[in-house]
């Protein structure tokens, strides 16, 4: 479930016409999915870098084959995983994470939001824990997990849904509370399995009003100064917490996404700024005249902490630090927490960029080498990013003590840049600066400092050139050879030809299309989504290649046009989310957030064993008025590609941990009956789901309100699961 804005209307080039120019030079797969499967390598090609460079193929990324009976569709309102695992859910929002918090109720009455469990769990990290409660990394039966908060529902936090605006303080102060990161010790019982400790001194919630530090080239900065923080130095809280990355030295990145939708802005505001403002607003989401997300802002008791939601010019400074015009700025950071350390000082690492952060990805530690970071910016049309950090990696950090100082060293020093996709396989990292000259120059915006680009990259991108992409999410770097993995969810804003603010088929978003196999009403654009898969010779290059690893499609779906990946059954999918490569399993794990194919299966998990960048070959695509060239990776096999869970009805899977060993995995539910209206009161009968008080957690039973949960699974002889 996501609200994606579409605020780009740069009118970047799609290099659409660039492909079919050069087509005649090119010698093409004419659209022959066949040819494809049949392992056709990648054609020989004057234009590519270094394209003969690739590792072999490596299969599952560990020797791992997929030894688990495929998991079928499901439209049920309970979780389903193959025969011979089990699914257990460890906890959910509402459940008390401090001594003293009286234990979750279904009627809707839970005071103290920011000492309970947090709602709409998204991304998760694994921190392991030594028996005497110390760091460790490779431990496996006591550990910190982080949990993001990525929305609320307000109709089932209210014991009769919320009230209209103007919104009671009681009631928003259990949503801002209830939004932010949980940290939460788990440790196995007797029977070996997890369990989450209520009292445990390491528990931590951070919310939307937790004080955190502006870290970076933009701590201080004018744009950042606020009646808070009139010296632009610290913020309050961290929202729409999306996706996470784990550091390699023990901390949590948590992404601000959208963020934007959470400051209102008066009508009248437009008259208030100047053109640049307005236009950069805009570029974010947040025109004059936009409500809040749950008008928080509308509470009437005047203090600070409601007020603060509403980012218009409401006093008479000329630089802001008498209103909270630059509230906003203060948020749509990768965000850095130390779990280890419940007391540690919150850090927004601005130096990684502003924008809708889904979750990040680090390259391979290397000594000697920078780090560098993938990042997706989820909207639509938007951009992949790349940090790579000033500072080479020193192993010797991975143990070190501080580790937010570790976090400093790394992540607030280095360079920004947005990807541009070429289509014959190759692309570039544009560099967002003041010294790059296309940045600089560029009409539609007068960048102030470099700090104002790390502010707007979204614009600095618009400026340098790069290829808008459909709504990239999470990213994922495969451990055995590189190859990072970036899932583009859907687009509905992506066409044929382009035109009415969409955006035209290109190589790296080649399809748009019709969905015809859905019941409801046809959708269009790229409906099912795809994962695109970069390869870069270091991680400070400035070129990668590319292909595109998946589509998502229905099985069923036109093999020319939309399966191209040759789904079957056991595979289909739609809307790529979260994706990560499992530590302890060494598979691939592919989550969906899907609202295309949810006649037939609620949201799903893949299990992936996927080979090398360019095991595809070329294709090219006859769109009919258009043709478009692309380079994918080969159809999966059944042992490559399957279907490990489905969900419970009107969620998403999204954010997943393991064990060290492979032997737990964790994996969030979020937000299941989310179809249910959330901004009025409804009998339980009308829940869309009832998950997981039907299955016997926590109180309800079968008309329970349904409840963002974390599910740990094992395999019932105890084995690795997957294999
Ligand atoms: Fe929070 Fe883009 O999903
Ligand atoms: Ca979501
Ligand atoms: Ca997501
Ligand atoms: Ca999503």
């Amino acid at each position: 479930m996501n609200q994606p804005e579409d605020s780009n209307d740069s009118g970047n080039p799609t290099i659409g016409s660039v492909v079919r120019a050069r087509l005649r030079r090119r010698q093409f797969l004419k659209a022959s999915v066949g040819a494809v499967a049949a392992g056709l390598g990648p054609l020989p090609l004057a234009g590519c870098v270094d394209d003969g460079a690739h590792p072999p193929r490596s299969g599952p990324i560990g020797g791992s084959a997929l030894g688990f009976e495929a998991v079928p569709k499901s439209i049920g309102d309970a979780l389903v995983v193959p025969p011979g695992y089990t699914a257990r859910v460890l906890i959910a929002v509402g459940d008390p994470l401090f001594d003293g918090v009286a234990a979750y109720r279904d009627d809707g009455d839970n005071p103290g939001y920011a000492r309970r469990c947090g709602d709409w769990h998204d991304g998760l990290e694994y921190f392991g824990l030594s028996a005497n409660g110390r760091p460790d990394f490779s431990a496996t039966d006591r550990a910190l997990l982080a949990i993001n908060h990525e929305w609320v529902s307000p109709a089932f936090l209210h014991s009769a849904g919320p009230s209209a605006s103007p919104r009671p303080a009681s009631e928003v102060d259990i949503e801002t509370a209830a939004m932010g990161v949980t940290v939460v010790e788990i440790a196995k019982d007797s029977q070996g399995y997890f369990r989450y400790l209520p009292e445990s001194p390491f528990n931590r919630r951070v919310t939307t009003l937790t004080e955190i530090e502006v870290s970076g080239p933009l701590r201080g900065h004018p744009k950042l100064k606020t009646r808070y923080s009139p010296g632009g130095t610290r913020t309050r809280g961290t929202v729409n917490n999306c996706g996470t990355s784990r550091t390699p030295w023990g901390t949590v990145l948590t992404g601000e996404e959208n963020w934007a939708a959470f400051f209102a802005r008066d009508a009248e505001d437009a008259a208030r700024r100047t053109d640049a403002e307005n236009y950069a607003l805009a570029r974010y989401g947040r025109p004059a005249g936009t409500p809040q997300a749950y008008q928080w802002n509308t509470v009437q008791d005047g203090s600070d902490r409601y007020r603060r939601w509403n980012t218009s010019v409401t006093g008479a400074s000329s630089d802001g630090h008498d209103d909270y015009r630059h509230e906003i700025h203060g948020q749509g950071y990768m965000t850095e927490i130390d779990p280890y350390d419940p007391e540690s000082v919150i850090q927004k690492r601005t130096a990684m960029g502003r924008f809708a952060h889904e979750a990040a990805a680090f390259s391979r530690p290397r000594a000697g080498e920078p780090l560098a970071v993938y990042m997706g910016d989820d909207a639509r049309g938007e951009y992949i990013y790349k940090f790579v950090s000033d500072s080479p990696w020193d192993p010797a950090d991975a143990a070190a003590e501080n580790r937010m100082a570790v976090g400093t060293k790394y992540l607030d020093a280095g360079k920004l840049y947005a990807a541009g996709f070429h289509e014959d396989g190759t692309g570039e990292w544009l560099l967002l600066n003041i010294a790059n000259p296309a940045v600089a120059s560029y009409d539609r915006y007068p960048f102030a400092d470099d700090g104002d680009v790390l502010l707007h990259p979204r614009i600095a991108a618009d400026g340098a050139g790069a290829t808008r992409m459909d709504r990239p999410e999470w990213s994922t770097v495969n451990p055995v050879n590189g190859d990072v993995y970036i899932t583009l969810t859907n687009s509905s804003s992506r066409q044929l030809l382009g035109g009415d603010g969409g955006h035209g088929v290109d190589a790296a978003n080649p399809r748009a299309y019709e969905d015809g196999s859905q019941d409801s009403a046809p959708q269009r654009g790229n409906v099912n989504g795809h994962i695109v898969r970069l390869a870069e010779d270091s991680p400070g290059s400035t070129r990668f290649r590319w292909d595109i690893y998946l589509f998502g499609a229905e099985s069923d779906a036109d093999a020319g046009l939309v399966n191209l990946s040759g789904l079957t059954a056991d595979q289909d999918f739609s809307g790529p989310d979260c994706i990560r490569f499992g530590s302890g399993t060494d598979l691939c794990w592919i989550l969906t957030d899907d609202n295309a194919m949810t006649d037939r299966s609620n949201a799903m998990m893949l299990a992936a064993a996927p080979g090398t960048l360019g095991d595809g070959g070329f294709l090219e695509l006859d769109h009919g008025e258009t043709k478009v060239v692309t380079r994918l990776g080969a159809q999966p096999g059944v042992s490559d590609l399957k279907r490990f869970m489905v969900g419970p009805v009107d969620q998403e899977l999204t954010g997943l941990a393991e064990t060290p060993d492979g032997r737990v995995l964790f994996v969030n539910v979020q937000h299941p009956g989310v179809g249910t209206p959330m901004g009025s009161a409804v009998r339980p009968e009308g829940y869309t789901s009832h998950w997981p008080g039907n299955k016997g957690y926590g109180p309800g039973g079968d008309l329970a309100r349904p409840r963002s949960a974390t599910v740990m699974i094992t395999k019932d002889d105890g084995g690795r699961i997957g294999s």
